[in-house]
């Protein structure tokens, strides 16, 4: 196991239960956990294939590390756990007995690739949010508001008020967010079958810590949420049990320009200069 840090920021490189149970991350630190773990649906990781021998399986590992989250969670902290829709309901009971849950959101996009033919395909990906004390948690609503949209093409008037007033034209997001899936063309693309876009983990973490706070992500991936995190001047902590995403967290969280003694750069892309197929495979090594 190996850590790489600069003092804000702090990748793990290893088993998410080891790490949390080695209490390097102490209990009772951290503000917000974003845990986006695998959904048990088959997806290989690179040559980590994401299914359990079975359900039960999945649920016990599941409980694990959430007891684990929960446990590094601050009193005031919040968590948000990611999952397959068919694990909905599960996750669903097994926050409950934990936490409280404030929020069932549903993160829809829309895909141009094609979709099933004999049923409906699926096009969103659950989010809970959830905190430890409903009555002392952050929640910055003003950072996060959106367009409050009423179809009208001009600002509408509530007469019904004793003073005529306009209607508010900004509202905290409801519990269906719209955020594009991360595409190849777009300059965030990294080479991982489940990256979740910036644009998505910048409302979590504005809405659910402060700057300086400390923000847990136990199955980074691309490291969008620490990345994230450091954009928005808080701090992270993240795990990552596979060495080439953990040479990508290095590279996006700018923890160092070499790993093993080779340089770190984003792969280039089939259209841009330079590029040629066999270097497709090649992913972070000149
Ligand atoms: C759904 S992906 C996370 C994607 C991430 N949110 C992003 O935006 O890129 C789950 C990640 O968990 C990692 N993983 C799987 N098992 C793990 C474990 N036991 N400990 C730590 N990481 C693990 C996988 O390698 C994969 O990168």
């Amino acid at each position: 196991m190996a850590t790489f840090t600069d003092g804000q920021h702090t990748i793990y490189h290893g088993d998410a239960l080891s790490i949390l149970t080695s209490e390097q991350i102490p209990d009772a630190t951290v503000d917000l956990v974003f845990a986006d773990p695998p959904y048990n649906i088959g997806k290989h990781f690179n040559d980590r294939r994401d299914k359990w021998p079975s359900e039960e399986a999945y649920y016990t590992w599941v409980s694990c590390w959430l007891d684990l989250c929960v446990r590094k969670l601050k009193p005031t902290g919040s968590l948000y756990v990611m999952c397959a829709t068919q694990c909905f309901a599960s996750f669903d009971l097994l926050l409950r007995q934990r936490l409280t849950v404030l929020s069932r959101i549903v993160w829809h996009y829309d895909s141009s690739g094609v979709q099933a033919k004999r049923h409906f395909g699926s096009l969103w990906e659950p989010i809970f949010h959830c905190v430890k004390d409903p009555k002392h948690y952050t929640f910055n609503a003003d950072d996060i508001l959106v367009e409050a949209k009423t179809g009208a093409q001009r600002k509408l008037i509530d007469y019904r008020k004793p003073v005529p007033t306009q209607y508010n034209t900004k509202k905290v997001p409801g519990n269906a967010w719209y955020f594009p899936r991360v595409r190849y063309r777009m300059p965030e693309y990294e080479q991982h079958p489940a990256q979740k876009p910036i644009s998505l983990l910048e409302r979590i973490i504005a809405a659910s810590s402060n700057p300086k706070d400390i923000v847990l992500d136990p199955f980074a991936g691309t490291f969008t949420a620490a990345r994230t995190a450091a954009n928005l001047n808080r701090r992270s902590a993240s795990i990552e049990i596979d060495e080439e995403y953990v040479k990508i967290g290095i590279r996006r969280l700018e923890l160092a320009a070499e790993y093993k003694g080779k340089r770190l750069h984003q792969p280039l892309k089939s259209y841009e200069a330079g590029y040629s197929s066999e270097s497709k495979n090649l992913t972070l090594f000149e």
